[in-house]
């Protein structure tokens, strides 16, 4: 059997592709890549994947059972023509099975909805793809936090507008692993899994990082706009924006939902608690 992988150049692609080999081999997997030396050092076939690109892309499925794909990161609707060039030139080359990166999150009236939207689209198109199909929907990445932390250090805290709401967050590692199952296990067919583990608040957060970085952070909330203008400064517009509407998704609880972890991943999420600690160590 064959499992390609889209977006392998990528840090979630990565991941996926190195938990599939675990749970198969190197010759079962072949990385697909927009920038295909990017992929190389993963040490599996790799083809090149350009989500633009449909005819590209039928050729570099030919011989693939099953795809992974990995959600892109253009604008919401250019995402969607992407994906359905994905979809398509795998139902031209003969792909039986779609696996889906989606992601939770608010899917109106934030700054984010629009990508969760696309999000949904895309969803709605494998599921009438006529493939069999697996739909994950991604927590947030914890990640991101952890490479802030020397910024958080110069600011003295964690400071944004999710107040005390609950974010089921996760790791790309543990993502892989329960993607691996998903394209390699049947019983996952037609089945959509949130991907999260425990959910914490932004406190709960900094106590982590305050415990795992000895750092003496504190969490101080603010108004989503006070928010959304000090994310502007630093990061533009757009991206300003769309960060502003990822927290207050969080501050209105659309990030706290329940997780279907160890029904994908045949285990339960890391907890925090050990992810942590094996950051202080
Ligand atoms: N859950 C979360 O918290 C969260 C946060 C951020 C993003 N996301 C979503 O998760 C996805 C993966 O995240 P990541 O951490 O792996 O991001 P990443 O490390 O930045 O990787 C993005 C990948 O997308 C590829 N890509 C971009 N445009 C493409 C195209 N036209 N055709 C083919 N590949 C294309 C890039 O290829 P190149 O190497 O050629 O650039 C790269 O491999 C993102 O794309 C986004 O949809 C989720």
């Amino acid at each position: 059997m064959k499992i390609a992988v889209t977006a392998a150049s990528g840090q979630l692609g990565a991941a996926i592709v190195e938990a599939v080999i675990e749970h198969t081999s190197k010759e079962s997997v072949i990385a697909l890549a927009r920038t295909p030396e990017k992929a190389s050092h993963l040490g599996v076939e790799v083809r090149q994947g350009d989500y633009n690109d449909i005819v590209q892309l039928e050729q570099s499925l030919q011989g693939v059972d099953s795809l992974l794909i990995v959600s892109g990161m253009d604008a919401p609707e250019k995402r969607i023509g992407q994906h359905r060039n994905v979809i398509n030139a795998a139902k031209r080359a003969g792909v039986k099975k779609l696996v889906y990166t989606s992601v939770q999150g608010a899917e109106e009236g934030t700054a984010f909805s629009p990508v969760i939207q696309s999000n949904r689209q895309t969803e709605q198109d494998i599921r009438e793809s006529g493939l069999d199909w697996v739909i994950g929907r991604n927590g947030i990445y914890i990640e991101p936090d952890i490479e802030y932390i020397d910024s958080y250090k110069k600011l003295g805290g964690v400071f944004n507008c999710a107040e005390d709401g609950k974010c089921g967050y996760t790791t790309r590692s543990e993502l892989g692993y329960a993607y691996a199952r998903m394209l390699t296990e049947d019983k996952h067919n037609g089945e959509m899994y949130n991907l999260h583990g425990e959910a914490i608040t932004q406190a709960q957060l900094t106590e982590y990082m305050n415990v795992a970085f000895g750092t003496d952070l504190v969490f101080k909330s603010m108004s989503v706009e006070e928010y959304k203008q000090d994310r502007i400064a630093e990061l533009g517009d757009f991206i300003g924006t769309v960060i502003a509407g990822i927290y207050q998704g969080i501050r209105e609880g659309k990030s706290d939902n329940p997780s279907h972890y160890a029904q994908a991943a045949g285990r339960e999420h890391v907890s925090w608690q050990d992810y942590f600690s094996s950051l202080k160590s």
